[in-house]
């Protein structure tokens, strides 16, 4: 029980911690309009926090690993708490950039057009042959724990993996590029980076233009940071393939991509199988506990 913290929660989340929270009450922050006294902490999900509109809060529980729609400079001015959900989600957002990869390369989501539209007569004739994705090389942006899983996961698929990370240290995971010479050499590129200022826009034209002729580029990280009309337009051209689970207005996805064949695409289900979201409510709750019993925080993220 959270007795000295009252919570609101944008939604109730799942799993059965959301219940240890016995005070709770649900909140969608787009019906807060006036200041709040009563609101301490807050459960929610990558969403502004409206801190003008509640004095007193102490908490920011962020059911995800990404914040990149939270002030964290701001509440730390203020003496906000803000804790995240890394680690939990990592098997199965990697999982979710393996299904788009082999989605998007073996034209499994075209194939299951073309048999419900009754047009199959023994042979595959409209799509042609798909490249394989054995022995291709993957090139990782963003070598951090999801990117690690990922380059774990192209083992069992005999890919060369290339990849950029934050820090020198190497990785018996893969080879260290550039980010421009792995866009150059790699047939897949799956993103893993953060959304942050220097990531905003980061696969712009020219990057994206680097791009080999028939690579397949793999988005479960934020929208924005591939230039999204640059994106439309290389996939426009038939040049490339993606497979997309983020776009930058969530969730409207721009109309164009979806009258493309070369694009597979999925709503922002990175994170959104049982287990792991019940995983990341207990990593969210748990943080919550921690304030209320003065314990040290679980996964802060740093202000
Ligand atoms: C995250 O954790 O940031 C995901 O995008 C939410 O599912």
């Amino acid at each position: 029980m959270l007795a000295g913290v009252k919570v609101f929660a944008t939604r109730r989340y799942p799993g059965a911690a959301f219940d240890e929270l016995e005070d709770v009450e649900v909140l969608p922050l787009a019906e807060l309009r006036e200041p709040r006294e009563d609101v301490e902490g807050l459960f929610l999900a990558n969403e502004p926090v409206p801190l003008e509109l509640l004095p007193r809060l102490r908490v920011v529980a962020n059911f995800g690993v990404g914040y990149d729609r939270i002030d964290v400079e701001a509440c730390a001015a203020r003496g906000v708490i803000v804790t995240n959900t890394p680690g939990v989600l990592d098997a199965a957002t990697a999982d979710l950039a393996f299904a788009l990869l082999l989605a998007a390369r073996r034209q499994v989501v075209t194939g299951d057009r073309f048999v419900r539209s009754g047009g199959w007569s023994g042979s595959w004739s409209e799509g042609g042959l798909a490249e394989e994705l054995s022995g291709s090389t993957l090139g990782i942006v963003g070598l951090g724990r999801i990117g690690s899983a990922v380059a774990r996961r192209a083992r069992g698929f005999d890919l060369r993996v290339l990849y950029t990370r934050r820090s020198d240290a190497g990785s018996e995971l893969g080879e260290p590029r550039e980010l421009d010479e792995l866009l150059a050499e790699s047939d897949l590129v799956s993103l893993h980076v953060p959304l942050t200022p220097e990531t905003d826009g980061l696969l712009d034209a020219r990057r994206l233009g680097l791009l080999r002729p028939g690579a397949v580029l793999v988005n479960t990280a934020r929208g924005e940071i591939v230039d999204e009309p640059a994106l439309i337009a290389e996939l426009v051209s038939g040049r490339i393939s993606a497979g997309l689970d983020v776009f930058a207005h969530e969730p409207e996805v721009p109309a164009r991509l979806l009258e493309l064949p070369n694009v597979v695409l999925t709503p922002h289900i990175g994170s959104a199988t049982r287990q792991t979201r019940e995983a990341m409510t207990r990593l969210a709750v748990d943080n919550l506990l921690a304030v209320e019993r003065g314990d040290p925080l679980l996964t802060p993220v740093p202000g």
